[in-house]
């Protein structure tokens, strides 16, 4: 089998794939110059070439450690510092709901089923994300933690009322959520110029807007935005595959007599965090 490695730098953006020859791509990382060239309304070729320069070797290089991870699913909302295979730093986590969580219960709210997520989403789309005056739990906290239950709560409210449109409701709360995962993941960035990409994860990774709005942010802080494609966003068994590979690449493995753990923390150091219901 042929390793191919292609570069892409023929306009505004800055891309690099590795495929095989029997077809299947591995890799692929595009890094966007809207930045740059935003000033003056259209893209500068001259602009264009140095900002190329700049990006090939760090997409390139884009498997690379450290990076800053958003961990959004149905069980866990965390900001991570991955440091390498098997060594996270945690920065934040959520004091009581995780955020897919979130969108599942605003999805029951609604009367649209389970899983919730995909169903929002899609109702979002025909509604007014300012519609409904909903809070952002913890937005301008020091510390980026995150919560979503009075938010959960406030959706309860605005449903009872009976004085919004499903829809306004569904884009309202995705929008908070939006506003929630910007503001704490731009803190998280401050934190840790050491990063070499923000990367999303997890099953509310799949989610337009978010990934909308997280490309932008790390745009803003001049990061290489990295997210799986849609059908690798939920739950997978690439994913256990691929981190096997990478551990025990490592050196790393476990006895069959492994003991089953409900919970597996990804950062054992990190302390809980004191919430309205704590989640280490
Ligand atoms: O990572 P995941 O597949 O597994 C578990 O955590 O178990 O995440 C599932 C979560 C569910 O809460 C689901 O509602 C949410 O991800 N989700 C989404 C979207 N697709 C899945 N949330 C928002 N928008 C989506 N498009």
């Amino acid at each position: 089998m042929s390793l191919i490695l292609g570069l892409e730098s023929s306009c505004d953006e800055t891309a690099a794939a590795l495929v095989t020859d029997d077809r299947r791509i591995l890799a692929h990382r595009v890094a966007g110059q809207e930045a740059e060239h935003r000033p003056y309304g259209g893209v500068v070729p001259e602009i264009a070439a140095r900002a190329h320069v700049d990006r090939l070797a760090p997409i390139v290089e884009g498997v690379r450690f450290p990076y800053l991870l958003l961990l959004v699913s149905g069980g866990h909302c965390q900001l991570l510092l991955v440091r390498g295979v098997d060594d996270y730093r945690r920065l934040a986590t959520t004091i009581d709901d995780a955020a897919g969580e979130a969108f599942d219960k605003t999805a029951k709210l609604l009367g649209l089923g389970y899983p919730g997520g995909p169903a929002v989403e899609r109702l979002a789309a025909d509604g007014d994300p300012h519609a409904v005056p909903l809070p952002r739990p913890l937005v301008g906290s020091a510390e980026p933690h995150f919560s979503f239950a009075g938010l959960k709560s406030a959706v309860a409210r605005a449903v009872a009322s009976g004085a919004h449109r499903p829809a306004d409701v569904a884009a309202s709360f995705q929008q908070a959520v939006v506003d929630c995962l910007i503001d704490r993941s731009r803190i998280a960035l401050a934190a840790c110029p050491e990063a070499t990409a923000f990367v999303v994860a997890g099953g509310v990774a799949a989610n337009g807007a978010i990934r909308a709005a997280l490309t932008g942010l790390a745009a803003a802080f001049d990061k290489l935005f990295v997210a799986p494609p849609l059908w690798l966003c939920t739950d997978n068994g690439a994913m256990i595959a691929w981190a096997g590979v990478e551990r025990f690449a490592a050196g790393l493995s476990d006895p069959l007599d492994t003991a089953a753990r409900p919970r597996w923390p990804l950062d054992p150091a990190a302390e809980a965090v004191r919430g309205a219901g704590v989640k280490a």
